[in-house]
C-alpha cells in the first residue's frame, strides 16, 4: 500500500487550494477545490503491476449533501464515489473505489460531479 498524501507543493494538481484551516488532516494539508462541477484533485501513482487497485480516499464533507465524484485514470471516466456529508469539516471519513491501473506510471483524476464541488481531501491510498 502506497499513502500517497502531498508533495512539498501540495497535491500533483488542485482545482483550488491546499488549506490546513479544519483540524485532523494528515501530512501538510488538504485539497478544497472551489466549488464548482468540474473541478478536481489529480495525483500520479506508480504501480509495479497492472491489474486492479482499491483506491481510498481521506475526506470531509460538512455539506449535508453527497458530493460525489468522477475517478478518471489515464484520461478515462472509469467510477463514481460517494462522498457522503461527514458533519463537520473535521470529521473524516473514507471513500474507496476499486479500479484498474497500468503497470508504471498512472494519472489519477477525483472530479467534482456535483455543482458544490468536492468535499475536502486529505489523502489518496492506493
Ligand atoms: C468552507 C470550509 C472549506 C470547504 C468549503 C466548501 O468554506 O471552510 O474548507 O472547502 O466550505 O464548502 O467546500
Amino acid at each position: 500500500e502506497v499513502l500517497i498524501q502531498e508533495n512539498a507543493t501540495g497535491f500533483c494538481s488542485v482545482d483550488g487550494s491546499v488549506d490546513s484551516d479544519h483540524n485532523g488532516f494528515t501530512g501538510s494539508g488538504f485539497a478544497n477545490t472551489n466549488n464548482a462541477a468540474g473541478n478536481g484533485v489529480e495525483w500520479r501513482v506508480y504501480v509495479p503491476a497492472g491489474g486492479s487497485y482499491q483506491l481510498e480516499w481521506r475526506y470531509a464533507n460538512a455539506s449535508e449533501n453527497n458530493r460525489a465524484g468522477s475517478v478518471v485514470v489515464n484520461d478515462t471516466g472509469v467510477a463514481t464515489v460517494d462522498f457522503p456529508s461527514t458533519g463537520a469539516w473535521d470529521s473524516w471519513s473514507a471513500a474507496t473505489a476499486t479500479i484498474s491501473l497500468n503497470a508504471g506510471e498512472n494519472s489519477i483524476r477525483l472530479e467534482a460531479i456535483s455543482g458544490e464541488g468536492l468535499g475536502n481531501i486529505d489523502s489518496l491510498l492506493v
